[in-house]
């Protein structure tokens, strides 16, 4: 069957079997910096944003994506200038082995469009579905409150 989605702004048709995730159609395609982890939902490593909301791409069938707006890792960077989430996770040395980080900044993303000036504990709270194991947290939560608090602008 095939699916008509948008990705990260382009119109595509996607030709998928009935039984995939999305997860794997989006890596297939060419978007591998959606990271296939535990796969069970459980991980947050292959977050995309569908429609607006952060969304575990292995719990979603490939299907119940037509019509959708995706938008993946690949399309947070605009013009050649990095999303103001990426740029702060370079700059608070957020990132280590860099496995989780696209979901994570994803989960970000959606969360601070919905909400662009939540405290400490909220954004904790907005990535406690990504796991992380190398960091603690810690440089992650601090990297999104410098954009909270306008220390990196925010597009
Ligand atoms: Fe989807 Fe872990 S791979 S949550």
């Amino acid at each position: 069957m095939e699916i008509l989605v948008t990705v990260n702004g382009q119109k595509k048709c996607f030709t998928i079997a009935a039984n995939e995730i999305l997860l794997d159609v989006l890596r297939r395609e060419g978007y591998t910096g959606v990271k296939k982890g535990c796969g069970t939902g459980d991980c947050g490593a292959c977050t995309v944003i569908v429609n607006g909301n952060a969304v575990n791409s292995c719990m979603m069938m490939a299907a119940q994506a037509d019509g959708a707006d995706i938008t993946t890792i690949e399309g947070l960077a605009r013009d050649g200038e990095l999303h103001p989430l990426q740029r702060s996770f370079l700059d608070h040395g957020a990132a280590q082995c860099g496995f989780c980080i696209p979901g994570m900044l994803l989960s970000a993303k959606a969360f601070l469009d919905g909400n662009p000036k939540p405290t400490r504990a909220q954004v904790q709270e907005a990535i406690l579905g990504n796991l992380c194991r190398c960091t603690g947290y810690k440089k992650q939560v601090d990297a999104i409150m410098a954009v909270v608090e306008g220390k990196e602008e925010y597009l």
